[in-house]
């Protein structure tokens, strides 16, 4: 493990079929007032929302609603919720849904207590919010798998009027206080936006997965991460009601993302940044943002990373090496890992989730360019990218 770092990750985790019996006693730990976001109501069709109604009833809280959070959530809509959490005097927010209202919840609660210009502090000069400044509690019922933002501090905004969509820095004093993560509040998720979070999933190993050369038990962590959702993924397509592959989906999108397979390594995260952009253009789900980039930009940075790159062939795909050369294997794994998408029904290029040619500049000119991974693409490269995964 190379160098030194700190793992730090206070939230804690309610898991099962049960765990909702977690919430009566952790609402109790706080104030009176308390915020509840949520999305567009699919919590209210599948019954979720009154589960939890009828919980915080015995808590005897004053519950303030703030539904409407969208997929890939707006400035408009931050702006919206710091409004409510100030003049309610919030002491706790909860967020009942996926990634997106998980990442907005944890938003109102970094921008509440901020006086000046919350995007441009934190999203665009990516600061982290002054030590002296309350932040908000906050925990989340998951409803959805893949972002693993029920057990990060990760909160992704975009504002739709620039077409910037933007993560905040990390701050630990985001991440939730506690998480519910019951497998079966997951089942009603159209099959489209589960394929969305598996891949989701699948990227943020790989983000973290694609750096270095060292012998670092991260990247063992990540193998077995990979090979549990590449099965619970195909199982999880044909049988969406498959109660272990849906949970075995939800706890490995927990591990994914919550800090501990980047400990001793860089990382990449370009991927990410080329989907959040085509997210900002197209309004596709995030998962299927990733997958469209993901092969043609593996493909393009695979030399400079060749030893984990055949790596990856090996250990993950299985992938024989007798008499063939480090780029044949390589390139091997990567083949696997597009049978494996087109397998499970992911979209493989720009084109199949709405992209069209006249917005790639625009979409290039909303990718950060990372110097982290492997390589750091050039604009041209960039543009090489988006070509290919049209
Ligand atoms: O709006 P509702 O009614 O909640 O419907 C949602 C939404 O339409 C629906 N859904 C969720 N749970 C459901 C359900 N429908 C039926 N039954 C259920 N149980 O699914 C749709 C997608 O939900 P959303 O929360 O948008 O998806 P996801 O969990 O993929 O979150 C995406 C957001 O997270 C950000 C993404 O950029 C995007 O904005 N990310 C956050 C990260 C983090 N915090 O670290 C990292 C990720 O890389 C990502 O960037
Ligand atoms: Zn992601």
């Amino acid at each position: 493990m190379k160098g030194n770092f700190v793992y730090y990750n206070p939230t804690k985790l309610y898991f099962g079929p049960d765990s909702l019996n977690g919430l009566k006693e952790e609402l109790k730990k706080y104030g009176p007032n308390l915020m509840l976001n949520y999305g567009g109501g699919s919590i209210k069709r599948n019954g979720i929302y009154d589960e939890v109604m009828a919980v915080i009833k015995e808590t005897g809280k004053t519950v303030v609603e703030n539904p409407g959070v969208m997929s890939n959530p707006t400035l408009a809509k931050l702006r919206e919720g710091v409004d409510i959490a100030r003049k309610h005097q919030i002491d706790l927010i909860l967020a009942v849904g996926g990634g997106s209202v998980c990442d907005y919840s944890k938003a109102v609660a970094a921008c509440a207590h901020y006086e000046g210009d919350y995007w441009d502090a934190f999203y665009l000069k990516q600061q982290n919010p002054p030590q002296s400044q309350q932040i908000l509690p906050v925990a989340c019922v998951l409803t959805m798998a893949g972002t693993g933002s029920e057990m990060n501090a990760g909160t992704v905004i975009t504002d739709a009027d620039t077409k910037l969509k933007v993560g905040h820095v990390y701050d630990e004093r985001l991440l939730p206080q506690f998480s519910i993560l019951n497998p079966n509040f997951t089942l009603t998720v159209p099959v489209e936006q589960m394929k969305a979070g598996i891949f989701d999933i699948m990227s943020h190993i790989l983000e973290q997965y694609f750096s270095d050369d060292d012998d670092n038990t991260s990247d063992y962590l990540s193998e077995g991460l990979m090979h549990s959702l590449i099965v619970a993924a195909r199982k999880a397509v044909k049988d969406p009601k498959d109660y272990e592959a849906r949970s075995n989906i939800m706890w490995t999108a927990t591990w994914a993302l919550n800090g501990l397979i980047n400990k001793g390594k860089k990382e990449d995260w370009e991927v990410h940044m080329i989907g959040h952009s085509v997210g900002a253009w197209t309004h596709a789900p995030h998962g299927y943002t990733l997958a469209a980039v993901s092969l043609a930009y593996y493909r393009k940075i695979m030399k400079f990373g060749l030893k984990k790159f055949v790596r990856f062939a090996e250990n993950v795909w299985g992938i024989s090496p007798q008499g063939k050369s480090d780029e044949q294997i390589a390139n091997e794994g990567l083949d696997a890992l597009k049978a494996w998408m087109q397998e499970i029904g992911l979209p493989l290029t720009l084109k199949d989730i709405g992209t069209t040619d006249d917005m790639l500049e625009g979409i290039a000119r909303g990718t950060f360019l990372l110097d982290a991974g492997y390589h750091q693409l050039t604009h041209d490269e960039l543009m090489e990218v988006l070509h290919e995964s049209m």
